[in-house]
């Protein structure tokens, strides 16, 4: 096979370039330890409902923190515990959410709170509920058979 000069010099700058990229990745990834950028905190995905605070799932009000309430919230295929909360207008809440099996997302429709819930990790997010009505929050990965079915609700109601 005969490949033209400039041919060669293109595929040998492509793979080459591949090659660094992946060594980059290979090396922040196994090296470097890098995880998912929403690594904080971890939780054992096979204990999830014998581990603080995912023993007592629900909202939860808090004191001397910077946000008025918790709302913790555990998914498994293919539901979320709790699957449906009561939250008060104005209410500022640290949603904290993991998964006791695969990945699962967590999107409140029609706001900016969309989250990745992967197993062994806790991902957060604080946000305040200004408005009044009912949010549906939906799984956004593909985790199975269940998951067009996977949602729960917010009601935000005045107090
Ligand atoms: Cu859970 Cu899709």
């Amino acid at each position: 096979m005969h490949l033209h000069r400039y041919e060669k010099w293109w595929l040998t700058f492509g793979i080459s370039a591949l090659i660094i990229f992946l060594s980059i990745v290979g090396i922040q990834a196994f090296h470097q330890g890098h995880k998912p950028p929403s690594e904080k905190a971890f939780v054992d995905p096979e204990r999830v409902s014998e581990t603080e605070p995912f023993t007592k799932p629900g909202l939860h009000k808090v004191q001397g923190k910077d946000w008025d309430y918790e709302l913790v919230i555990v998914a498994a295929a293919f539901s979320f515990t709790p699957g449906e909360v009561e939250i008060p207008k104005g209410a500022k809440v640290k949603i904290i959410a993991t998964t006791r099996d695969v990945v699962h997302g967590f999107e409140i429709a029609g706001t900016n709170v969309n989250m990745m819930l992967e197993p062994g990790y806790i991902s957060e997010y604080v946000t305040t509920f200004n408005k009044t009505g009912e949010f549906l929050i939906i799984c956004n990965e593909y985790c199975g058979t269940g998951h067009h079915m996977m949602s729960a609700r917010i009601k935000v109601v005045d107090k």
